[in-house]
């Protein structure tokens, strides 16, 4: 062999270990690998943008009511104005372009501190006023509905109308934020403003996230967390789900493009006013299972897809592992984009000179 061959025979051996390593590393970095072990990165396969992680850009809508306090679940635990506030400080190391909606002033600026963190335009914040929203015109059917009782009661699902109300305006601010046209990227999500309140008590290092879209996603599909298995749920009717207050899958977050959301939200509004029709009527949760359930099936164009998580999986236990699947997961598929980011930036780098 000439010196040049050898060379070359050696560049191609060192080209194959780095790549074997890269996708090694890829594969195995974080530990978790539950939903992609054993497919190849898409980093290789797929074009600049996504390398560079702009075609997973996220949107993020909220929206925050103070409805005074009310009793969640069996226990005493309060959800009290004060409390949200403090959760909300989370939003601070939220990454993402933020659409948030509010009804006052004072909570409103507040937020604003909060995401003065961030550039500037990565926070756009709304004033309403809630009567003004379809789920709100529906507040005195729903307190008649609340008020008979015989009514099932598991508060604050179908006690407080307020809660009820607010938990279906989520869908009505979407629909704003997309008919202003104020979502910019593929991809949109919907995040409870309590629901990274874990973020709050970790050292300042650990609080920055970010949401991306994760690498199994279907964006014909919207993205949920799982809260009771499927199968357990195949036969529920919606007056089950309402009267036993049964949930398939959690409100708190979920994902998709703009174009099957808007799709997801018609559908759920068309459900929502049906039961309402029947004087039935509970939180948004209720309303997603009586969607999926045999009588609305057939009427629903767009899938869900509902993530998983194993015990102990992102640090997340209990209830926790159930509601907080989706969010834990898309926080680890930005961080696992970085790493893959900058391995592919060095292995670049190396093959520059072959
Ligand atoms: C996605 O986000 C990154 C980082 O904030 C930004 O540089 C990029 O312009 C965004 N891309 C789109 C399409 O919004
Ligand atoms: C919201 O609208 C209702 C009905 O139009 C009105 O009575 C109320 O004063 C408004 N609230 C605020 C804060 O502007
Ligand atoms: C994505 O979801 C759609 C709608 O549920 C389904 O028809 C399609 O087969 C799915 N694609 C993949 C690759 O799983």
């Amino acid at each position: 062999m000439t010196r040049r061959a050898r060379w070359k025979v050696f560049y191609a051996c060192l080209l194959s270990v780095t790549v074997a390593l890269f996708l090694f590393i890829t594969n195995h970095v974080g530990g978790d690998c539950s939903n992609k072990c054993g497919s190849l990165p898409y980093r290789i396969a797929a074009g600049d943008d996504i390398i560079q992680g702009h075609g997973r850009n996220i949107t993020v809508v909220t929206l925050y009511f103070n409805i005074g306090n009310f009793r969640k679940g069996n226990g005493d635990v309060r959800g009290t104005h004060d409390k949200y506030k403090n959760w909300m400080k989370s939003w601070a190391s939220l990454t993402n372009d933020v659409i948030g909606f509010f009804d006052d002033d004072e909570i409103l600026e507040y937020f604003r501190s909060i995401r003065s963190s961030q550039p500037a335009d990565r926070s756009l914040l709304i004033k309403l006023n809630r009567t003004d929203l379809d789920s709100f015109k529906y507040l005195r059917n729903v307190r008649d509905i609340y008020s008979s009782p015989v009514y099932p009661r598991h508060s604050p699902n179908t006690v407080s109308a307020d809660y009820s109300c607010t938990m279906d305006a989520k869908y009505d601010v979407i629909q704003i934020a997309l008919d202003l046209g104020l979502v910019r990227t593929k991809y949109i999500a919907w995040l409870d403003i309590g629901y990274f309140r874990d973020m709050v008590d970790r050292p300042p290092q650990d609080r920055r996230f970010r949401l991306e879209v994760p690498e199994d996603f279907n964006a014909s599909r919207v993205a949920f967390s799982e809260v009771t298995p499927r199968s357990d749920l195949v036969n529920a009717t919606p007056w089950h789900y309402i009267k036993f207050n049964h949930v398939w899958v959690a409100g708190g977050l979920f994902l998709g493009t703009a174009k099957v959301i808007e799709k997801f939200l018609k559908s759920y509004k068309s459900t929502r006013r049906a039961l309402l029709a029947r004087g039935l009527s509970s939180t948004d949760q209720q309303v997603i299972g009586a969607m999926y359930s045999p009588e609305f099936l057939p009427h629903q164009q767009v899938d869900i897809m509902a993530y998983t998580c194993r015990t102990g999986q992102y640090g997340l236990y209990g209830s926790q592992r159930k509601y907080f699947c989706l969010g834990y997961t898309c926080v680890r598929a930005n961080v696992d984009r970085q790493v893959a980011d900058a391995l592919y930036e060095k292995l670049r780098y190396i093959t520059r000179f072959i």
